[in-house]
């Protein structure tokens, strides 16, 4: 059975006259997951703080006094000698009154501020540092594709639609589809740290506050400025404290991040497989089978298409979480931290991991070769022959079809039909059809903006490598 404890809590206790159950206080303490917050906390604590005495509601001493307390306090925090006490509720409030009992001037910190205000304004002080994070870890898993790409530059392999044997592409050019996925990804979380940047401190519970206070000066503090450094704060107090979009957006960038990770995971997991063999994965990314001796499981990979999963479901939640709320905040927001930290976390490793893996794979330059001399992946090229010889284009593709049935029905592969038999389908095929299918040729030809051509391809690369450092 819960007990009800003794005395009421101290910092919101005034109209009690029991404790919360010992259940009720296990169920609603965030601390457990919300302490991570502590040095955001601290520092706008010290923003506020700052601006108190500015506009003379503190005297300079007695933020001198806070300031170094909280000091003394984020030190312990990280070096893991803070006792957090989960009746207190939640970091903030742990916080605060460990600064009470070492600075009697403490009692005046959370003038003009509610903890409606500063959960907001620690959070959006946390996604910022979260999106810029997970911005380099970015650039590494980029960097990672890059040098795999340009050591393997002149290898080839089959593109694929729908699984099946398309057209032929570098594998530099497969590779690097997933860096420009990243640098979409990298930019979104650069708009949702833009997004986070305005400050909500001076929101209070819901309406402000009768006090005198300089917001500007606060957001300046705490770096909530613009591009020409003037000050960001929120418009509406009663937005500010119940708003969780920019937790929404974060957590959609993660989970569009994460199904970029799934996409390359099922790339490579098909790749590594016997049935391709074109790549061979790090050791130290892959576990065996606990029966069978042969086995090299693909284990970091099949958890990234894994963990995408997680983040999205992590984005649900807090679509769910914010979609019934009456204005303003509710503890229900409460549970918007553990998916984001979840996010965030999950997102990083993921990169990590990534970007690990990527850096260990050998490429089995035979085998690509193999799969991509198959001729069918020119028939196009020989359909764009006969373009360039007048014919139209659903003529040319009707006779190239043609053709293709023509070789399976000899048993032969494409480009090695007889002249004459090809000449047969159709006159415009003249006695070079046959170089239609010399692949580096092909590969020449592609020389526009975007395309695998090798040319562009070198472009490309060299590109990224000056963008990424
Ligand atoms: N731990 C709370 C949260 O994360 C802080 C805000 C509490 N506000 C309140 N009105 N009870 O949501």
């Amino acid at each position: 059975m819960a007990g009800m404890a003794k005395k009421p809590q101290v910092t919101w206790g005034g109209r009690f006259s029991a404790g919360p159950a010992g259940l009720m206080l296990r169920f609603s303490e965030s601390v457990s997951f919300d302490r991570r917050l502590a040095p955001f906390d601290i520092q706008g604590s010290k923003a506020h703080s700052a601006m108190l005495a500015k506009v003379g509601l503190i005297t300079r001493r007695e933020r001198d006094a806070i300031h170094r307390g909280l000091d003394a306090i984020g030190r312990e925090i990280a070096a893991g000698r803070f006792r957090w006490r989960t009746e207190l509720e939640d970091v903030h409030m742990n916080i605060e009154q460990a600064l009470t009992a070492r600075v009697p001037a403490a009692a005046r910190l959370h003038t003009a501020r509610s903890r409606n205000d500063q959960v907001a304004t620690d959070m959006r002080l946390y996604l910022k540092a979260a999106c810029a994070e997970i911005g380099d870890r970015i650039v590494a898993a980029q960097r990672a594709l890059v040098r795999v790409a340009e050591r393997n530059a002149a290898v080839l392999i089959p593109g694929y639609t729908h699984l099946q044997r398309a057209q032929p592409v570098f594998l530099a050019h497969h590779l690097l589809a997933y860096v420009e996925m990243l640098q979409r990804d990298a930019e979104r979380f650069a708009a949702v740290a833009d997004h986070a940047n305005w400050c909500p401190l001076g929101s209070g519970a819901i309406a402000g506050t009768t006090l005198p206070i300089d917001r500007e000066f606060t957001a300046r503090a705490l770096g909530f400025v613009d591009a020409r450094g003037r000050p960001r704060v929120t418009r509406n107090s009663m937005d500010a404290v119940s708003d969780r979009d920019t937790y929404v957006e974060f957590a959609s960038a993660c989970a569009l991040a994460g199904v970029h990770f799934s996409r390359l995971a099922e790339d490579l997991i098909l790749w590594a497989s016997q049935e391709f063999k074109f790549v061979e994965l790090p050791d130290a990314f892959c576990t065996g089978s606990s029966l069978m001796p042969q086995k090299k499981n693909p284990d970091s990979l099949e958890l990234l298409r894994g963990k995408s999963a997680r983040l999205q479901g992590n984005l649900h939640t807090l679509l769910v979480l914010a979609k019934g709320l009456p204005l303003t905040y509710n503890r229900d927001l409460q549970e918007d931290k553990p998916p984001v930290f979840d996010s965030h976390d999950q997102t990083v490793l993921c990169l990590e991991v990534l970007a690990g893996t990527v850096a260990g794979i050998r490429v089995h330059r035979d085998r690509c070769a193999a799969a991509v001399a198959d001729p069918a992946l020119l028939a196009t090229d020989l359909a764009d022959y006969l373009v360039r010889r007048g014919v139209p284009f659903r003529e040319a593709h009707h006779a190239v079809g043609a053709v293709v049935k023509l070789a399976e029905r000899q048993g032969r592969p494409l480009d090695r039909l007889a002249h004459v038999d090809v000449r047969a389908v159709h006159p415009r095929f003249g006695r070079d059809w046959v170089t239609s299918f010399d692949l580096r040729r092909a590969m020449a030809r592609r020389t526009g903006p975007g395309m695998p051509g090798p040319a562009a391809v070198a472009r490309q690369l060299r590109g990224w490598r000056q963008r990424l450092g």
